[in-house]
């Protein structure tokens, strides 16, 4: 029996495991849909000549139409899935966010909310339920998100919780077309976002490819053709400063994750980006000691390093380089608001304020539901928990104003 895990904290690494190779799906539902991927991904490689990039295996594993982790039917979030995100583990988080997108509403005057990639749909509830009290709800609350059954379960509990609020919120298939104003969201998106994954030797960069041997997937290593991943390869060398041992270096580079910054400058006509989720800035993303990379697997609230397994029944993530996600925002114009810990964020936005206020409003108010809170208000700001190595990032255009959320520190300078 495992406790539900957010998805980064990785309490039982089991790649080097036996017990890998028990971490099986007994649904011969899903079995099915995963044979079905693979074939997929072994025709696609067979048709390029035996091996295609990992970053082209990832974006099929998490995101083939009807089949991928993200766009089938896995049940991904929550107890029953593989993984907990903030939202899932307290209101709380969500109260925070929302205090924070009431600060910029409330500058800009007529705006929207924007969460790209919503999850079971909680946070936007909470948001809206927290707005409508402070008395500063968005015109719309837009939700852009790539999964249909996630899509169906948002629709269902916007319904269930928040029924006199849901004409406010609106359903895209894709970015606004139009330039918007208010606030972006973005918890834990852009970490499942395919990634390029490189191995830097003493004299060589290579890409890691997948190729199939006696009919199943496995690594292997080419040249890189992708000009942008050859020339940042050659920069994480030369931040290396030549400490590489003789197995070399492994990392990531989440190009999908900067272009979709990108996309996000051309549209922000007047307002915040807000980018939450797992990593380092650059120099301590690509640190020496980090000589493995940070990806990781999410199958039923265990993580372990082997995405090639369970294709398509478990999430594959990495962890972000933020300084390419500002660097990115800088391309198309986006100004660096703040960058802070999840811990010191939510802090500065009053979560123990809200905490209190929740304990009071609660009927009993019971010592069991004051310890439950305790430990909820632990998981999300302890540094060994999601306080640290959780980031927040914010990018703004059109507004000049500090903001609430990095009040009590900003590490900007850092990026
Ligand atoms: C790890 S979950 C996080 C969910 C939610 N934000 C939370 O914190 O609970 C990632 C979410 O992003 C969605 N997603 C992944 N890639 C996406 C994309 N390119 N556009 C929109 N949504 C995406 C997934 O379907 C899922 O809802």
């Amino acid at each position: 029996m495992h406790n539900p895990v957010s998805k980064s904290l990785n309490p039982e690494i089991i790649s080097d495991n036996p017990v890998l190779a028990d971490l099986k799906s007994t649904d011969a539902t899903a079995n099915a849909s995963s044979e079905h991927l693979r074939r997929m991904i072994r025709d696609e490689i067979f048709a390029n000549g035996g091996a295609i990039s990992f970053a082209r295996y990832m974006q099929l594993a998490l995101y083939a139409p009807g089949l991928g982790y993200y766009s089938g039917g896995a049940s991904k979030l929550g107890v029953p899935g593989d993984f907990v995100t903030a939202p899932e583990i307290s209101p709380l988080f969500s109260h925070c966010i929302a205090r924070q997108c009431q600060q910029v509403l409330e500058i800009i005057g007529t705006a929207d909310i924007l969460e790209v990639g919503a999850g079971s749909g909680t946070m936007a509830c909470e948001i809206l339920n927290t707005l409508e009290h402070a008395g500063t709800l968005p015109d719309h609350y837009f939700i852009l998100e790539v999964s249909a059954d996630l899509r169906e379960r948002q629709q269902r509990i916007i319904q269930q919780r928040i029924p006199h609020l849901q004409q406010h919120v609106y359903w895209l298939d894709s970015l606004p077309d139009k330039r918007f104003k208010g606030v972006v969201l973005a918890n834990e998106l852009l970490d499942a976002m395919p990634v390029h994954r490189v191995h830097i030797g003493k004299d060589t960069e290579q890409e890691y490819c997948i190729r199939i041997r006696e009919d199943e997937f496995e690594w292997c290593l080419s040249d890189i053709d992708n000009d942008n991943i050859r020339q940042r390869t050659c920069d994480i060398r030369q931040m290396l400063g030549g400490v590489i041992d003789d197995d070399g270096y492994i990392t990531e580079i989440n190009l999908a994750a900067e272009s979709w910054i990108r996309s996000i400058g051309e549209l922000l006509d007047c307002g915040v980006v807000i980018i939450i989720d797992y990593g380092f800035h650059r120099r301590e993303y690509y640190h020496p000691q980090r000589r493995e990379g940070t990806l990781m697997c999410h199958y039923r609230h265990r993580s372990h390093a082997d995405p090639l397994k369970l294709t398509g029944l478990q999430d594959i993530t990495s962890h972000i380089d933020f300084t390419a996600l500002a660097e990115a925002g800088d391309d198309t114009g986006l100004n660096v608001t703040g960058f802070t810990t999840q811990g010191h964020f939510l802090l500065a936005c009053g979560l123990l304020e809200f905490a209190e206020e929740r304990q009071s409003g609660q009927a009993a108010g019971s010592p069991i539901e004051a310890l439950q809170q305790a430990q909820e208000i632990k998981k999300l700001t302890l540094p060994h928990e999601m306080g640290e190595l959780f980031k927040v990032l914010a990018l703004s255009h059109g507004i000049d104003m500090p903001l609430l959320g990095f009040s009590l520190k900003d590490d900007r300078a850092r990026l």
